[in-house]
């Protein structure tokens, strides 16, 4: 019950905030571009990792709020921070990250369900059936409260081993479930939160490799067995031991052949100057080569807080100046042609077009379900209402925000504001019935 309560006012405060916020962000993007906007024009997500202990420092909340758009918490969503002890969740620290991305527009990806790593030791010490149980309970735990709000999570992180051999990692759930244990985590991650995108995530990944081709073969089966998985996470930790890969496009390809989509999620390579600046130019250019390649995240805002901050990993320095990498990164994303300018959004005539479908249904409420697909020319952002019959009421809403006003819902882009033409997103939402069964009207939807 607090859960549903805490969701319900969290949307609807969130929704207003997210409104003003990106009114704020449309004016800046014309003055300055940014990373978040640039990469918005190309239709994918630019996000960073975020330690909620730094939240409290202007200068990091002022890059972060600019510059991307969407969060990945750093630590906080993993399993020895939410549940320490078995059957008690903590959610204060991961709240903040989501709570802040929320009240600035931005979309947050969960990380990470099913980990050897940062694993408390009561787990390991849990016979097979009791582990399976704890799995279970975890991702429905740590998704149930996050509902609605995270638009992918990495539900397995780091199963198989470096080397040659393809095999699994040693891990409590590899060694106690079988291989079968990544299955049952998706399987129990769908359930947990049927909107959110679910993606499989690990590193030595990023070129074509033993590693990467059994990681490869586990997602054809899933997909061939009907298994629910969405996408494929590369971690992308570069550095003089591990280079950005000259096959790393072709890598990202077969994958999105598969039919799942590709993330970029941990990105960092370390060094400095023109050398790195070239780098992350490789890795952008090779995502936009990927049309399924949905979205990257580098992982940290700052040099001083990074994970590998002697390598200087990042685009932003110690002091929050621009590196020459982040340069690179602008500009790859085609950060120079913005709204209006020629061939950017914006330019000539921009229509929209949106759809409803109710694409769930229960008892005592409904998932709905809208599509906005660009007319003739591409678009650079939308609008949509959404007017919803007397007596129903709205408790969740992904891959767009909301603004309320009385019983109707105008809905803005996260991410997905940028569209080519004749290409569409979708964004859905959760309704409560409160009685009444009849279906919400969708008003016009206007482009720009
Ligand atoms: C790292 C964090 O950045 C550190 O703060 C923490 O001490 C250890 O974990 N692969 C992952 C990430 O999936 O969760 C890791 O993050 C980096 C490697």
């Amino acid at each position: 019950m607090n859960m549903i309560l805490r969701r319900l006012s969290r949307a609807a405060t969130a929704g207003l905030v997210a409104a003003a916020a990106l009114t704020a962000a449309a004016h800046s993007a014309e003055a300055a571009d940014t990373l978040g906007s640039a990469a918005a024009g190309q239709g994918r997500y630019f996000g960073t990792a975020v330690a909620a202990g730094h939240l409290g420092e202007a200068d990091y909340t002022a890059t972060l709020d600019r510059e991307f758009g969407s969060v990945t918490p750093e630590n906080e969503m993993k399993w020895d921070a939410t549940e320490p002890s078995r059957g008690t969740f903590t959610f204060t620290s991961a709240d903040r990250i989501v709570d802040h991305a929320q009240s600035r527009g931005m979309d947050v990806r969960g990380h990470t369900l099913v980990w050897h790593s940062q694993l408390p030791s009561w787990v390991g010490t849990l016979g097979a059936s009791d582990l399976r149980t704890a799995m279970k309970d975890h991702i429905s735990g740590l998704m149930g409260h996050y509902k609605g709000e995270i638009h992918s999570w990495d539900v397995v992180n780091e199963a198989f081993q470096d080397g040659g051999s393809g095999a699994r990692r040693s891990s409590p759930f590899q060694d106690k479930l079988g291989d079968g244990f990544i299955e049952e985590a998706f399987r129990a991650a769908r359930a947990a939160d049927p909107a959110a995108k679910l993606c499989y995530n690990d590193y030595n990944t990023d070129g074509v490799n033993a590693k990467s081709t059994a990681v490869y073969n586990m997602v054809k089966d899933f997909t061939s067995r009907g298994v629910p998985i969405d996408c494929v996470g590369f971690q992308s930790h570069f550095n003089s031991n591990s280079p950005v890969p000259s096959d790393y496009r072709q890598n990202l390809q077969r994958f999105a052949d598969l039919g799942v989509d590709v993330q970029i999620t941990e990105l960092d390579i370390e060094g400095s100057g023109s050398a790195q600046a070239a780098d992350y130019t490789k890795v952008v250019q090779a995502c936009l080569a990927v049309e399924r390649c949905t979205g990257m995240t580098v992982w940290g805002v700052t040099d001083k807080y990074s994970w590998r901050s002697g390598g200087t990993p990042l685009l932003f320095d110690g002091n929050y100046a621009e590196k020459p990498a982040y340069d690179a990164v602008l500009s790859a994303l085609g950060g120079s042609g913005g709204p209006g300018e020629p061939g950017g959004p914006g330019e000539g005539t921009a229509t929209c077009t949106a759809t409803y479908t109710r694409t769930a249904d229960w008892d005592g409420g409904y998932n709905g379900e809208v599509t906005v697909t660009a007319g003739s020319e591409p678009i650079g952002s939308w609008t949509a209402t959404v007017t919803l019959p007397a007596r129903q009421s709205v408790s969740a809403l992904w891959n767009g925000t909301a603004a309320f006003n009385g019983n109707v819902m105008t809905v803005r882009p996260s991410w997905n504001g940028a569209l080519a033409a004749g290409t569409s997103t979708t964004f859905g939402f959760t309704v409560t019935k409160n009685g009444s069964d009849a279906a919400p009207a969708v008003g016009a939807c206007t482009a720009s």
